[in-house]
């Protein structure tokens, strides 16, 4: 039978790399965006469904899971987050909110809905954590705390899955060339000067490509005998 994926936040960098490596390995695959027409492009570019979801909205999460009722899913790859850098002092509740909904409670509430059709298929979980949580970072606290809690629960429900044969893991990038760094309203300038900076610090001495985060994501989804694990994909930065 077909394996089928559903990559949230598809339609730009690590996930539609993701998207690409399992539609060229013969899944079905289905991606989801916030904005229709970023959604339609890539989806044809890419050969595969596109749903609009925005996974900071409770009823559009319930939403999409309900295109997996009474389906198998091989593997979810929560990968959609927000990511804004601000000092604290100048962080909203309402920031707290977005963050909070957009990259917790949007993937935990989509893992429960697709639960029954994972099951059904033995399937595999990816969420999509971040270096940041390991190695903290001036004014990404909201952002990191998001990842961490992502994490956390990725454990405690690779425990509570497993009895049902579904795997649940996470990879945790470093710094990856792709849009999410030109969404922070930096400058051209200030953009070259943050990245040259961040190249010292990476034992690898580059940022990675999406392609190479979307290798592992992809490698373990398959892995059939982890759960539970977090994986680094970030040119060595967690050992510094
Ligand atoms: N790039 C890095 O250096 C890096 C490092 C560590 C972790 N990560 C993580 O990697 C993941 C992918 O990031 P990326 O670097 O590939 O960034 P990206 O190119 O900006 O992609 C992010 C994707 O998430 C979607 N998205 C954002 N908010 C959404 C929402 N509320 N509902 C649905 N979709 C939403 C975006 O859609 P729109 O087109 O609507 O914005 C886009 O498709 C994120 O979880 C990020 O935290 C990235």
């Amino acid at each position: 039978m077909q394996k089928t994926a559903l990559v949230t936040g598809g339609n730009s960098g690590i996930g539609y790399a993701t998207a690409k490596l399992l539609k060229a390995k013969g899944y079905d695959v289905t991606i989801c965006g916030r904005n229709n027409e970023r959604v339609e492009q890539a989806a044809a570019e890419l050969g595969v469904k596109g749903i609009v979801a925005d996974m900071g909205s409770t009823s559009d999460v319930t939403k999409l899971a309900g295109y997996f009722e009474g389906k198998s899913l091989s593997a979810l790859v929560n990968n959609a987050a927000i990511a804004r850098f601000a000092p604290l002092a100048y962080c909203t509740s309402a920031d707290f909110d977005e963050f909070m909904n957009t990259n917790v409670r949007g993937p935990l509430d989509l893992i429960k809905g697709v639960l029954p059709a994972l099951q059904k298929a033995g399937g595999s979980i990816t969420n999509v954590s971040s270096a940041v949580v390991n190695n903290g970072l001036a004014n990404a606290a909201l952002y990191a705390a998001t990842k961490g809690a992502l994490e956390a629960f990725t454990k405690s429900l690779a425990i509570e899955f497993a009895p049902i044969g579904v795997r649940i893991n996470a990879v945790a990038p470093g710094a990856i060339d792709t849009p999410i760094i030109t969404k922070l309203g930096l400058d051209e300038q200030t953009q070259a000067a943050v990245k040259a900076h961040m190249e010292t610090t990476i034992p690898l001495a580059r940022f990675g490509r999406a392609d190479e985060v979307a290798e592992v994501i992809v490698a373990q989804l398959e892995s059939s005998y982890t759960t539970g694990a977090i994986w680094a994909v970030d040119g060595g930065v967690n050992v510094t």
